[in-house]
């Protein structure tokens, strides 16, 4: 499964300046290192705080301070002129001297703090400004908070997609575990979010053939980056489908769908809005929600012409 030899420790740092310009290798291993203060404050933080989001979410305590926490990590890089967050009702601009620009969902899948279930953190970076295509992104990250911890990245144009592990408190951060990771040629897993009732017809039909054709495991945890994960590894499909009440779907162009998207067709598979690459949509709003749809390209090929079909035979 592992692709490296178990005596050859490569550090994140060491693994990005050997592919990325030096300010970006620094500053994906500069939030490498952000990690461990975030663990470790995860058993102090577990209220719900009495606020809400801009997508009137209610924001749990953890949610404002891991938000905060990378904030002031990324500010002080000096490497990042401008930070959008899916929990800051607008960017906090720096300075605009500094590279990069950065858009995060710094804690994904909050909801599973109170189960011990997983979930993790999301960054997108651009070197231009905002708004801006998934086409325009350099770098993409997620971080897992899992049984361990881990960190993908991909810088794209054919860099491949790389996933390190976090190791002992005191030793080298993160270590390559996995080197240009490729989604399996057969799906195994799929995991799909909203109210099956609320499922377009054309979209149950497809759902349904998820199991019947295909014959693929559910796999759901309630977090976006978890639910990637499993899909990135074992192959298959993760959705969270437009519904007849949520045409725009729950997940967030800039904070969840296109860093992640990066990340799927690095891989080698296809991530789509339904119709086209989620990297491909062109929304200036900062915070507009997509249908999302992402795995085995086969899959989401197979998707893509099932909602076609529904769509044409609606306009009868
Ligand atoms: P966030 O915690 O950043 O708001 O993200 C939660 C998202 C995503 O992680 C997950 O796939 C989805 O919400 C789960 O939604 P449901 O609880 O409706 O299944
Ligand atoms: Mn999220
Ligand atoms: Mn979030």
């Amino acid at each position: 499964m592992f692709n490296v030899p178990d005596n050859l420790e490569i550090t994140l740092g060491k693994h990005a300046s050997k592919h990325l310009s030096a300010d970006l290798a620094t500053l994906i291993s500069r939030i490498g290192q952000m990690t461990p203060n975030v663990k470790a404050e995860f058993p102090k933080r577990l209220k719900v705080a009495r606020t809400t989001n801009k997508f009137g979410e209610v924001q749990k305590e953890l949610d404002a301070w891991t938000n905060g926490f990378f904030v002031d990590a990324l500010i002080k890089t000096g490497l990042v002129r401008a930070i959008y967050s899916e929990e800051l009702d607008k960017p906090y601009i720096y300075n605009d001297s500094a590279p990069f620009v950065v858009t995060m969902d710094p804690l994904d899948g909050s909801s599973n703090i109170s189960t011990n279930n997983v979930f993790g953190t999301i960054f997108g970076i651009y070197r231009e400004d905002l708004p801006a295509t998934g086409r325009k992104l350099v770098c993409a990250i997620y971080e897992l908070y899992g049984p361990i911890t881990t960190l993908v990245y991909t810088a794209g144009n054919g860099m491949g997609v790389h996933e390190f592990v976090k190791q002992r408190e005191g030793e080298q951060q993160y270590l390559l575990l996995h080197e240009n990771m490729k989604l399996p040629a057969k799906g195994e897993v799929f995991g799909i979010g909203a109210d099956p009732m609320e499922w377009s017809n054309e979209f149950m039909g497809f759902a349904k053939g998820l199991f019947k054709k295909h014959r693929l495991k559910a796999r759901y945890c309630g977090a976006f980056v978890g639910d990637f994960s499993q899909v990135l590894h074992r192959g298959g499909l993760f959705s969270y489908p437009c519904t007849k009440k949520s045409p725009n779907g729950k997940l967030r162009l800039y904070f969840e769908a296109a860093p992640m998207a990066l990340i799927m067709e690095e891989a080698g598979g296809a991530s789509s809005n339904g119709s086209i690459s989620l990297l491909d949509v062109d929304l200036p709003d900062i915070d507009a929600r997509v249908p999302l749809y992402m795995g085995n390209k086969y899959l989401i090929e197979e998707l893509e012409a099932a909602i076609k079909k529904g769509q044409t035979y609606r306009q009868q």
